[in-house]
Protein backbone atom coordinates (compact mmCIF):
# COMPACT_ATOMS: atom_id res chain seq x y z
CA UNK A 1 0.00 0.00 0.00
CA UNK A 2 1.24 3.63 -1.37
CA UNK A 3 0.09 6.52 1.14
CA UNK A 4 0.39 9.86 0.46
CA UNK A 5 0.61 12.71 3.40
CA UNK A 6 -3.33 14.26 4.31
CA UNK A 7 -4.32 17.92 5.22
CA UNK A 8 -7.05 16.10 7.37
CA UNK A 9 -9.43 13.38 8.19
CA UNK A 10 -13.13 14.02 8.20
CA UNK A 11 -16.37 11.84 8.08
CA UNK A 12 -19.26 10.06 10.38
CA UNK A 13 -18.38 6.78 11.04
CA UNK A 14 -19.51 3.61 12.24
CA UNK A 15 -16.58 0.80 12.86
CA UNK A 16 -16.87 -3.10 12.13
CA UNK A 17 -17.98 -4.81 15.77
CA UNK A 18 -15.42 -5.34 18.32
CA UNK A 19 -12.77 -8.46 17.73
CA UNK A 20 -12.42 -9.51 21.33
CA UNK A 21 -16.21 -9.01 22.30
CA UNK A 22 -17.03 -11.09 18.92
CA UNK A 23 -14.93 -14.12 19.88
CA UNK A 24 -16.22 -13.74 23.39
CA UNK A 25 -19.85 -13.62 21.94
CA UNK A 26 -19.37 -16.69 19.75
CA UNK A 27 -17.51 -19.37 21.93
CA UNK A 28 -19.81 -18.37 24.59
CA UNK A 29 -23.18 -18.84 22.44
CA UNK A 30 -21.99 -22.32 20.83
CA UNK A 31 -21.59 -23.54 24.98
CA UNK A 32 -25.27 -22.22 25.82
CA UNK A 33 -28.71 -24.22 24.93
CA UNK A 34 -30.67 -22.24 22.33
CA UNK A 35 -30.32 -20.10 19.12
CA UNK A 36 -27.88 -17.26 19.74
CA UNK A 37 -28.19 -14.12 16.78
CA UNK A 38 -24.98 -12.00 17.04
CA UNK A 39 -25.54 -8.24 15.26
CA UNK A 40 -22.37 -6.46 14.09
CA UNK A 41 -20.24 -9.55 14.38
CA UNK A 42 -16.86 -8.82 13.45
CA UNK A 43 -15.61 -8.84 10.08
CA UNK A 44 -12.20 -9.72 10.78
CA UNK A 45 -10.07 -12.79 10.23
CA UNK A 46 -9.20 -13.79 13.86
CA UNK A 47 -12.99 -14.18 14.54
CA UNK A 48 -13.42 -16.02 11.11
CA UNK A 49 -10.97 -18.51 12.41
CA UNK A 50 -13.19 -18.82 15.80
CA UNK A 51 -15.87 -19.57 13.94
CA UNK A 52 -14.33 -22.24 11.45
CA UNK A 53 -13.06 -24.08 14.59
CA UNK A 54 -16.46 -23.96 16.19
CA UNK A 55 -17.88 -25.18 13.03
CA UNK A 56 -15.58 -28.30 13.09
CA UNK A 57 -16.26 -28.76 17.02
CA UNK A 58 -19.63 -29.45 15.70
CA UNK A 59 -21.10 -26.27 15.56
CA UNK A 60 -24.00 -25.07 13.32
CA UNK A 61 -23.31 -21.46 12.23
CA UNK A 62 -24.98 -19.70 10.03
CA UNK A 63 -23.39 -15.90 8.54
CA UNK A 64 -24.61 -13.44 7.10
CA UNK A 65 -23.55 -10.10 6.48
CA UNK A 66 -22.58 -8.79 9.92
CA UNK A 67 -25.20 -11.17 11.46
CA UNK A 68 -23.85 -14.87 12.69
CA UNK A 69 -26.64 -17.40 13.87
CA UNK A 70 -25.03 -19.97 16.67
CA UNK A 71 -27.19 -23.14 17.75
CA UNK A 72 -25.44 -23.94 21.27
CA UNK A 73 -24.29 -27.04 21.92
CA UNK A 74 -24.20 -26.66 25.77
CA UNK A 75 -20.79 -26.51 27.39
CA UNK A 76 -19.85 -29.87 26.99
CA UNK A 77 -21.66 -30.93 23.91
CA UNK A 78 -18.59 -30.49 21.32
CA UNK A 79 -17.76 -33.11 18.67
CA UNK A 80 -14.24 -34.57 18.02
CA UNK A 81 -13.11 -32.36 15.23
CA UNK A 82 -11.74 -34.15 12.35
CA UNK A 83 -8.85 -32.30 12.08
CA UNK A 84 -6.49 -29.73 13.80
CA UNK A 85 -8.18 -26.73 14.69
CA UNK A 86 -6.65 -23.89 12.78
CA UNK A 87 -6.41 -21.02 14.81
CA UNK A 88 -4.97 -18.66 12.11
CA UNK A 89 -3.13 -15.19 13.34
CA UNK A 90 -5.51 -15.55 16.29
CA UNK A 91 -4.43 -16.11 19.72
CA UNK A 92 -7.47 -14.90 21.65
CA UNK A 93 -9.11 -18.05 19.77
CA UNK A 94 -6.05 -20.70 20.87
CA UNK A 95 -6.46 -19.30 24.39
CA UNK A 96 -9.83 -18.80 25.00
CA UNK A 97 -11.01 -22.48 22.90
CA UNK A 98 -8.06 -24.63 25.08
CA UNK A 99 -10.08 -23.54 28.03
CA UNK A 100 -13.31 -24.93 26.18
CA UNK A 101 -11.10 -28.18 25.22
CA UNK A 102 -9.65 -28.85 28.23
CA UNK A 103 -12.52 -29.93 29.84
CA UNK A 104 -14.15 -32.20 26.75
CA UNK A 105 -14.18 -35.79 26.36
CA UNK A 106 -12.10 -36.03 23.17
CA UNK A 107 -8.70 -35.36 21.99
CA UNK A 108 -7.97 -32.02 19.99
CA UNK A 109 -5.34 -30.73 18.52
CA UNK A 110 -5.03 -26.34 18.28
CA UNK A 111 -2.62 -24.90 15.13
CA UNK A 112 -1.67 -21.70 14.59
CA UNK A 113 0.35 -19.64 11.22
CA UNK A 114 3.74 -19.18 11.80
CA UNK A 115 3.54 -15.91 14.15
CA UNK A 116 0.82 -17.46 16.41
CA UNK A 117 3.18 -21.39 16.36
CA UNK A 118 6.07 -19.06 18.08
CA UNK A 119 3.43 -17.28 21.21
CA UNK A 120 3.74 -18.20 24.54
CA UNK A 121 0.97 -20.96 25.34
CA UNK A 122 2.74 -22.05 28.65
CA UNK A 123 0.60 -19.85 30.34
CA UNK A 124 -2.15 -21.82 29.55
CA UNK A 125 -1.15 -24.40 29.82
CA UNK A 126 -0.04 -24.53 33.72
CA UNK A 127 -3.38 -23.82 34.77
CA UNK A 128 -5.12 -25.78 32.51
CA UNK A 129 -2.90 -29.05 33.66
CA UNK A 130 -3.63 -27.52 37.62
CA UNK A 131 -7.03 -28.54 36.88
CA UNK A 132 -6.60 -31.88 35.37
CA UNK A 133 -6.47 -31.29 31.88
CA UNK A 134 -3.39 -32.92 29.97
CA UNK A 135 -1.79 -30.92 27.59
CA UNK A 136 1.53 -31.39 25.01
CA UNK A 137 3.30 -28.50 23.22
CA UNK A 138 6.30 -27.57 21.57
CA UNK A 139 8.24 -26.12 23.80
CA UNK A 140 5.39 -24.15 25.63
CA UNK A 141 4.17 -23.22 21.67
CA UNK A 142 1.26 -24.48 19.17
CA UNK A 143 1.03 -26.62 18.21
CA UNK A 144 -1.10 -27.88 21.36
CA UNK A 145 -2.81 -31.57 22.03
CA UNK A 146 -5.59 -31.51 24.39
CA UNK A 147 -5.69 -34.88 25.69
CA UNK A 148 -9.61 -36.08 26.48
CA UNK A 149 -10.73 -35.26 30.03
CA UNK A 150 -14.34 -35.16 30.76
CA UNK A 151 -14.00 -33.87 34.06
CA UNK A 152 -12.26 -30.56 35.01
CA UNK A 153 -11.23 -29.78 39.19
CA UNK A 154 -11.57 -25.89 40.04
CA UNK A 155 -8.00 -24.30 41.40
CA UNK A 156 -7.88 -21.17 43.18
CA UNK A 157 -5.33 -18.81 40.20
CA UNK A 158 -3.03 -15.95 40.54
CA UNK A 159 -2.47 -14.82 37.01
CA UNK A 160 1.07 -14.48 36.45
CA UNK A 161 0.87 -12.03 33.56
CA UNK A 162 -1.93 -9.63 33.52
CA UNK A 163 -3.78 -11.35 30.35
CA UNK A 164 -7.49 -11.17 29.44
CA UNK A 165 -6.86 -14.45 27.31
CA UNK A 166 -5.32 -15.94 30.27
CA UNK A 167 -8.34 -14.72 32.50
CA UNK A 168 -10.41 -16.07 30.33
CA UNK A 169 -9.34 -19.28 29.32
CA UNK A 170 -9.20 -20.36 32.88
CA UNK A 171 -12.86 -18.88 33.53
CA UNK A 172 -14.01 -20.69 30.54
CA UNK A 173 -12.03 -24.14 31.74
CA UNK A 174 -14.04 -23.48 35.23
CA UNK A 175 -17.36 -23.90 33.38
CA UNK A 176 -16.45 -27.75 33.13
CA UNK A 177 -14.68 -28.20 36.39
CA UNK A 178 -16.32 -29.40 39.78
CA UNK A 179 -16.48 -26.56 42.32
CA UNK A 180 -15.13 -22.98 42.45
CA UNK A 181 -12.96 -21.62 40.41
CA UNK A 182 -10.85 -18.56 42.19
CA UNK A 183 -8.63 -15.93 39.71
CA UNK A 184 -6.68 -12.89 40.98
CA UNK A 185 -5.02 -10.59 38.58
CA UNK A 186 -1.52 -9.81 40.05
CA UNK A 187 -0.64 -7.14 42.18
CA UNK A 188 -1.08 -3.34 40.76
CA UNK A 189 2.50 -2.03 39.26
CA UNK A 190 4.02 1.18 40.34
CA UNK A 191 2.79 3.70 38.85
CA UNK A 192 -0.10 1.93 37.68
CA UNK A 193 -3.82 2.69 38.05
CA UNK A 194 -2.96 2.31 42.40
CA UNK A 195 -0.38 5.65 42.27
CA UNK A 196 -2.55 8.52 42.29
CA UNK A 197 0.36 10.85 42.08
CA UNK A 198 1.45 9.26 38.69
CA UNK A 199 -1.04 8.57 36.73
CA UNK A 200 -4.40 9.99 38.30
CA UNK A 201 -6.02 10.53 34.93
CA UNK A 202 -6.34 6.48 34.03
CA UNK A 203 -8.17 5.20 37.24
CA UNK A 204 -10.68 3.67 35.09
CA UNK A 205 -14.29 4.03 36.32
CA UNK A 206 -15.07 2.02 39.49
CA UNK A 207 -17.10 -0.92 37.96
CA UNK A 208 -20.71 -1.71 39.16
CA UNK A 209 -19.58 -4.75 41.28
CA UNK A 210 -16.47 -2.37 42.73
CA UNK A 211 -14.09 -4.15 41.11
CA UNK A 212 -10.84 -2.84 39.42
CA UNK A 213 -9.95 -5.37 36.41
CA UNK A 214 -6.60 -4.69 35.02
CA UNK A 215 -7.37 -6.45 31.94
CA UNK A 216 -10.53 -6.25 29.86
CA UNK A 217 -13.47 -7.90 31.38
CA UNK A 218 -15.95 -9.00 28.27
CA UNK A 219 -15.46 -12.60 29.03
CA UNK A 220 -17.17 -12.09 33.21
CA UNK A 221 -19.97 -9.53 31.06
CA UNK A 222 -20.82 -12.01 28.48
CA UNK A 223 -20.65 -14.77 30.89
CA UNK A 224 -23.11 -12.78 32.97
CA UNK A 225 -25.42 -12.25 30.11
CA UNK A 226 -25.80 -15.47 29.72
CA UNK A 227 -26.83 -16.25 32.72
CA UNK A 228 -23.28 -17.59 34.62
CA UNK A 229 -22.90 -16.40 37.90
CA UNK A 230 -19.82 -14.30 38.14
CA UNK A 231 -18.43 -12.97 41.56
CA UNK A 232 -16.14 -10.42 41.94
CA UNK A 233 -14.66 -9.49 45.01
CA UNK A 234 -11.30 -7.03 45.25
CA UNK A 235 -9.92 -8.39 42.15
CA UNK A 236 -10.78 -11.90 42.72
CA UNK A 237 -13.20 -13.94 40.21
CA UNK A 238 -15.18 -16.88 41.07
CA UNK A 239 -17.20 -19.09 38.68
CA UNK A 240 -18.45 -22.07 39.60
CA UNK A 241 -18.71 -25.47 37.59
CA UNK A 242 -22.15 -25.52 37.96
CA UNK A 243 -24.09 -23.02 35.44
CA UNK A 244 -25.32 -23.76 32.67
CA UNK A 245 -26.08 -21.02 30.00
CA UNK A 246 -28.84 -19.52 28.10
CA UNK A 247 -28.73 -18.21 24.41
CA UNK A 248 -29.42 -14.69 24.05
CA UNK A 249 -29.51 -12.12 21.54
CA UNK A 250 -26.49 -9.83 21.48
CA UNK A 251 -25.42 -6.21 19.40
CA UNK A 252 -21.12 -6.32 19.14
CA UNK A 253 -20.70 -2.21 19.82
CA UNK A 254 -17.74 -0.67 17.25
CA UNK A 255 -14.40 -1.61 18.07
CA UNK A 256 -12.22 0.99 20.03
CA UNK A 257 -9.21 -0.32 19.06
CA UNK A 258 -9.69 0.48 15.22
CA UNK A 259 -11.22 3.55 16.25
CA UNK A 260 -7.87 4.49 18.04
CA UNK A 261 -6.26 5.02 14.57
CA UNK A 262 -8.67 7.33 13.32
CA UNK A 263 -8.86 8.99 16.76
CA UNK A 264 -5.12 9.73 16.60
CA UNK A 265 -5.22 11.21 12.55
CA UNK A 266 -7.94 13.75 13.60
CA UNK A 267 -6.22 14.62 16.74
CA UNK A 268 -3.22 15.46 14.70
CA UNK A 269 -4.03 16.95 11.52
CA UNK A 270 -5.51 20.27 12.39
CA UNK A 271 -9.26 21.16 10.74
CA UNK A 272 -10.05 17.27 11.16
CA UNK A 273 -13.24 16.48 12.21
CA UNK A 274 -14.49 12.76 13.45
CA UNK A 275 -17.37 10.96 14.32
CA UNK A 276 -17.46 7.76 15.02
CA UNK A 277 -20.91 6.13 16.28
CA UNK A 278 -21.65 3.38 18.05
CA UNK A 279 -17.86 2.57 19.42
CA UNK A 280 -17.63 -0.18 22.83
CA UNK A 281 -16.88 2.31 26.08
CA UNK A 282 -16.05 -0.57 28.58
CA UNK A 283 -13.68 1.05 30.89
CA UNK A 284 -11.24 -1.74 30.77
CA UNK A 285 -10.25 -0.54 27.53
CA UNK A 286 -10.62 3.52 27.15
CA UNK A 287 -7.33 4.32 28.47
CA UNK A 288 -6.25 5.34 25.37
CA UNK A 289 -9.03 8.34 25.62
CA UNK A 290 -7.32 9.26 28.79
CA UNK A 291 -3.98 9.68 27.54
CA UNK A 292 -5.12 11.40 24.20
CA UNK A 293 -7.10 13.73 26.60
CA UNK A 294 -4.40 14.47 29.03
CA UNK A 295 -2.04 15.46 25.96
CA UNK A 296 -4.36 18.35 24.58
CA UNK A 297 -6.87 16.28 22.76
CA UNK A 298 -10.31 17.29 22.89
CA UNK A 299 -12.25 14.02 22.67
CA UNK A 300 -16.07 13.91 23.30
CA UNK A 301 -18.22 11.44 24.35
CA UNK A 302 -21.73 11.13 23.95
CA UNK A 303 -25.43 9.08 23.92
CA UNK A 304 -23.65 6.62 26.29
CA UNK A 305 -25.70 3.61 26.85
CA UNK A 306 -24.68 -0.33 27.89
CA UNK A 307 -26.45 -2.88 25.43
CA UNK A 308 -25.89 -6.58 26.13
CA UNK A 309 -23.85 -5.89 29.32
CA UNK A 310 -21.13 -3.38 27.57
CA UNK A 311 -21.29 0.53 27.54
CA UNK A 312 -21.08 1.87 24.40
CA UNK A 313 -21.33 5.71 22.87
CA UNK A 314 -19.91 8.06 20.29
CA UNK A 315 -16.71 9.51 20.47
CA UNK A 316 -16.30 12.87 18.49
CA UNK A 317 -12.40 14.24 17.98
CA UNK A 318 -11.51 17.90 16.02
CA UNK A 319 -7.87 18.71 15.13
CA UNK A 320 -7.45 22.00 16.41
CA UNK A 321 -5.56 21.92 19.81
CA UNK A 322 -1.38 22.16 20.94
CA UNK A 323 -0.51 18.31 21.61
CA UNK A 324 2.01 18.25 24.35
CA UNK A 325 2.55 15.43 26.98
CA UNK A 326 1.28 16.59 30.18
CA UNK A 327 1.11 13.75 32.59
CA UNK A 328 3.28 13.82 35.81
CA UNK A 329 6.46 12.08 34.29
CA UNK A 330 5.47 11.70 31.13
CA UNK A 331 5.75 8.12 31.03
CA UNK A 332 2.77 5.37 30.48
CA UNK A 333 3.43 2.27 32.42
CA UNK A 334 2.17 0.52 35.20
CA UNK A 335 -0.98 -1.03 35.16
CA UNK A 336 -1.83 1.42 32.07
CA UNK A 337 0.24 -0.04 30.02
CA UNK A 338 -2.16 -3.78 30.16
CA UNK A 339 -5.35 -1.11 29.62
CA UNK A 340 -3.51 0.58 26.62
CA UNK A 341 -1.73 -2.86 25.29
CA UNK A 342 -3.24 -2.74 21.80
CA UNK A 343 -3.24 0.79 21.14
CA UNK A 344 0.56 1.57 22.05
CA UNK A 345 1.65 0.71 18.04
CA UNK A 346 -0.51 3.92 17.25
CA UNK A 347 0.28 5.89 20.49
CA UNK A 348 3.96 5.42 19.31
CA UNK A 349 2.86 7.47 16.06
CA UNK A 350 1.28 9.85 17.96
CA UNK A 351 4.44 10.41 20.41
CA UNK A 352 6.10 11.65 17.41
CA UNK A 353 3.47 14.56 17.06
CA UNK A 354 3.44 15.62 20.69
CA UNK A 355 5.58 18.45 22.44
CA UNK A 356 7.79 16.48 24.70
CA UNK A 357 7.38 13.06 23.05
CA UNK A 358 6.55 9.59 24.99
CA UNK A 359 7.59 6.93 26.89
CA UNK A 360 6.70 3.88 27.33
CA UNK A 361 7.31 0.93 29.98
CA UNK A 362 6.12 -1.66 31.81
CA UNK A 363 5.10 -3.20 28.36
CA UNK A 364 7.07 -6.36 27.41
CA UNK A 365 3.99 -8.25 27.04
CA UNK A 366 3.98 -6.02 23.04
CA UNK A 367 7.47 -8.70 22.65
CA UNK A 368 5.09 -11.57 22.34
CA UNK A 369 1.83 -10.15 20.25
CA UNK A 370 1.11 -10.94 16.33
CA UNK A 371 5.19 -9.51 16.16
CA UNK A 372 7.51 -8.11 18.45
CA UNK A 373 6.14 -5.07 18.53
CA UNK A 374 8.90 -2.81 20.69
CA UNK A 375 11.03 -3.72 17.87
CA UNK A 376 8.55 -3.55 15.05
CA UNK A 377 7.49 -0.23 16.02
CA UNK A 378 11.15 1.37 16.57
CA UNK A 379 12.60 -0.17 13.51
CA UNK A 380 9.68 1.62 11.17
CA UNK A 381 10.18 4.68 13.25
CA UNK A 382 13.46 4.99 12.49
CA UNK A 383 12.94 4.14 8.84
CA UNK A 384 10.54 7.32 9.11
CA UNK A 385 13.37 9.67 10.13
CA UNK A 386 11.62 9.24 14.11
CA UNK A 387 13.87 10.03 16.90
CA UNK A 388 13.49 6.94 18.98
CA UNK A 389 15.13 4.64 21.92
CA UNK A 390 14.26 0.94 22.95
CA UNK A 391 14.41 -0.31 26.21
CA UNK A 392 13.70 -4.01 26.93
CA UNK A 393 10.13 -3.63 28.45
CA UNK A 394 9.07 0.00 26.06
CA UNK A 395 10.47 2.92 24.18
CA UNK A 396 11.16 6.59 24.59
CA UNK A 397 9.70 8.59 21.15
CA UNK A 398 10.43 12.66 20.84
CA UNK A 399 8.87 14.54 18.51
CA UNK A 400 9.89 14.27 15.13
CA UNK A 401 9.60 15.14 11.55
CA UNK A 402 8.57 12.19 9.96
CA UNK A 403 9.76 11.30 6.38
CA UNK A 404 8.29 8.99 4.15
CA UNK A 405 10.07 5.79 3.82
CA UNK A 406 9.59 1.77 3.33
CA UNK A 407 7.92 0.28 5.85
CA UNK A 408 7.75 -3.45 6.87
CA UNK A 409 4.42 -4.66 8.51
CA UNK A 410 6.17 -7.59 10.14
CA UNK A 411 2.82 -9.50 9.60
CA UNK A 412 1.12 -7.41 12.43
CA UNK A 413 -2.30 -5.77 11.75
CA UNK A 414 -1.95 -3.08 14.13
CA UNK A 415 1.81 -2.25 12.73
CA UNK A 416 0.60 -1.74 9.16
CA UNK A 417 -2.63 0.28 10.67
CA UNK A 418 -0.12 2.37 12.88
CA UNK A 419 1.92 3.66 10.12
CA UNK A 420 -0.25 3.73 7.73
CA UNK A 421 -1.88 6.50 9.95
CA UNK A 422 1.89 7.65 10.22
CA UNK A 423 1.93 8.15 6.58
CA UNK A 424 -0.59 10.86 6.42
CA UNK A 425 1.94 13.15 8.97
CA UNK A 426 4.81 12.48 7.07
CA UNK A 427 6.78 14.41 3.56
CA UNK A 428 6.31 12.01 0.65
CA UNK A 429 5.12 9.14 -0.05
CA UNK A 430 5.34 5.86 2.51
CA UNK A 431 5.01 2.41 1.03
CA UNK A 432 3.80 -0.11 3.57
CA UNK A 433 4.76 -3.54 2.86
CA UNK A 434 2.43 -6.83 3.38
CA UNK A 435 -0.57 -3.99 4.71
CA UNK A 436 -2.77 -6.37 3.58
CA UNK A 437 -2.59 -8.31 6.84
CA UNK A 438 -4.73 -5.36 8.48
CA UNK A 439 -7.95 -8.02 7.49
CA UNK A 440 -6.52 -9.68 10.82
CA UNK A 441 -8.55 -7.37 13.00
CA UNK A 442 -10.11 -4.77 10.17
CA UNK A 443 -11.02 -5.72 6.98
CA UNK A 444 -11.53 -2.13 4.77
CA UNK A 445 -9.58 -0.23 6.98
CA UNK A 446 -7.60 1.69 3.60
CA UNK A 447 -11.22 2.08 2.23
CA UNK A 448 -12.11 3.73 5.13
CA UNK A 449 -9.25 5.46 5.09
CA UNK A 450 -9.03 6.85 2.02
CA UNK A 451 -12.75 7.87 2.31
CA UNK A 452 -11.65 10.09 5.19
CA UNK A 453 -8.36 11.37 4.75
CA UNK A 454 -8.04 14.71 2.04
CA UNK A 455 -5.24 16.18 0.11
CA UNK A 456 -5.28 18.88 -2.15
CA UNK A 457 -4.77 16.32 -4.96
CA UNK A 458 -5.64 12.98 -5.55
CA UNK A 459 -6.50 10.30 -2.73
CA UNK A 460 -3.92 9.29 0.16
CA UNK A 461 -3.90 5.82 -0.84
CA UNK A 462 -3.39 3.35 -3.15
CA UNK A 463 -2.71 -0.34 -3.36
CA UNK A 464 -0.51 -1.38 -6.35
C1 LIG B 1 -7.26 -9.84 23.92
C2 LIG B 1 -6.42 -9.58 24.95
C3 LIG B 1 -5.11 -8.96 24.80
C4 LIG B 1 -5.00 -8.24 23.48
C5 LIG B 1 -5.50 -9.06 22.33
C6 LIG B 1 -6.95 -9.42 22.55
C7 LIG B 1 -8.53 -10.52 24.20
O1 LIG B 1 -4.11 -9.97 24.86
O2 LIG B 1 -3.66 -7.85 23.24
O3 LIG B 1 -5.39 -8.35 21.13
O4 LIG B 1 -9.42 -10.53 23.33
O5 LIG B 1 -8.66 -11.07 25.29
P1 LIG B 1 -3.58 -10.51 26.27
O6 LIG B 1 -4.76 -10.93 27.01
O7 LIG B 1 -2.70 -11.67 25.97
O8 LIG B 1 -2.85 -9.34 26.86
Amino acid sequence: MKIKPAKLINGKIELPGDKSISHRAALIAAMATGETRIENFSPSADCASTLSCLGELGVEIKREDSSVLIQGVGKSGFQKPLKPLDCGNSGTTMRLLAGILAGQNFESVLIGDESLSKRPMKRIIEPLEAMGAKIESQNGCAPLKIYSKSSLKAISYELPVASAQLKSCVLLAGLNASGKTFLSEPPALAGGRNDENRNPEFRPSAHADGSDSRTRDHTERMLRFFGVDIEKNAGTICVSGENNLNARDIEIPGDISSAAFFIVAAACLKNSVVLIENIGLNPTRTAIIGVLRRCGVEIEISDEREICNEPRGNISVSGDFDLKNDFGSGIICGDVTASLIDEIPILAVFGTQIENGLEVRNAEELRVKESDRISAMCENLQRMSAKVEEFPDGFRIERSDLKGAKIDSFGDHRIAMAFAIAALFATGETEIAGAECADVSFPGFFDVLKQMAKNDREGVCQSF
